[in-house]
């Protein structure tokens, strides 16, 4: 069979999973070929050599496995990131919080930036491409994410910039100074009913507590407490009213709420005012 005809007859079984089925089955054909979609573009008349292992895909994509964790690869802000099973796939509206801190640190000679919950690095990696002089220190309670923030740090050079630790929290960070915090913790309220694909992602990645916004009101505490002066995070769309309450019993300076791709309520941007909360 050629590729053409692979194509047409594998698309039907993704109907279900994806709006795009011939789409992601030319993703996974080039995944295993490790050919761009030129090379496909000038060779579908030509015959088909992995159907097999195509089918194994195809059929494991049709359960509602993430297309990322099969090809182990998600684009964020036009980067192609290394993705792997037990880490959170990178969210396109992560990268509003990426623009927001950027234009701040930019300003900044030699910032240092602390970030909570580095997941796959797709933050600090971006920072720390996109400033030339910032320092990162970069944690997570998740051994695997740490590795995998490490081999993405690798792939773009910037592994000299960003320290990696293994911390709850601020549990293990030394007393020393940052200029910001940031951070796209976890925030779904413990008894949400998450969409099937998104089960096959680690939960203590996507569940913050009762409420959710747990693990948030922590970061904002901590923060205050090692006098970071700007705090900068990814929340629920649901979490701006009780978030805005908390955040203002600590009088910032400013306090910034912006809204995602959707125009759903989605992050903060707060500069504490260091010298009243002390
Ligand atoms: C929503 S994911 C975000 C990952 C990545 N920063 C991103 O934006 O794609 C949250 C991350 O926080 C980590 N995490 C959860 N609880 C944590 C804690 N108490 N301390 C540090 N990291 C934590 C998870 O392991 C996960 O990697």
């Amino acid at each position: 069979m050629t590729y053409e005809q692979i194509i047409k007859k594998y698309a039907p079984l993704l109907r279900e999973v994806t709006h795009i089925p011939s789409k992601e089955v030319e993703i996974l054909l080039l995944f295993l070929l490790e050919k761009n979609p030129i090379w496909l573009h000038l060779n579908y008349k030509n015959e088909c050599s992995c159907e097999e292992a195509l089918a194994k895909l195809v059929k494991k994509r049709a359960t509602d496995f993430p297309i990322e964790y099969l090809t182990n690869r998600a684009s964020f802000y036009g980067e192609s990131f290394i993705v792997k099973e037990n880490v959170l796939i990178p969210r396109p509206e992560t990268e509003i919080l990426v623009e927001k801190a950027e234009s701040v640190l930019k300003e900044i000679e030699n910032p240092k930036v602390l970030e909570i919950g580095v997941g796959s690095g797709i933050i600090s990696v971006m920072l720390a491409t996109l400033i030339p002089n910032i320092k990162i220190m970069a944690v997570d309670i998740n051994d695997d994410a740490l590795n995998l923030a490490t081999l993405n740090a690798k792939k773009f050079g910037v592994e000299d910039k960003i320290t990696f630790l293994k911390s709850d929290l601020f549990e293990n960070i030394a007393d020393e100074q940052f200029d910001m915090c940031i951070s796209n913790p976890p925030y779904i309220k413990n008894d949400f009913k998450l969409p099937k694909n998104v089960t096959y992602e680690p939960k203590n990645a996507l569940f913050g507590g009762v409420e959710g916004d747990e693990l948030l009101k922590k970061i904002v505490d901590d923060t205050v407490e090692r006098k970071i002066k700007y705090l900068y995070c990814e929340m629920g769309f649901d979490q701006k009213v009780r978030l805005e309450r908390y955040i203002k019993e600590y009088k910032p300076k400013s306090c910034e709420f912006y809204k995602d791709y959707e125009k759903l309520d989605r992050g903060f941007c707060v500069e504490f005012n260091i010298s009243k909360v002390e």
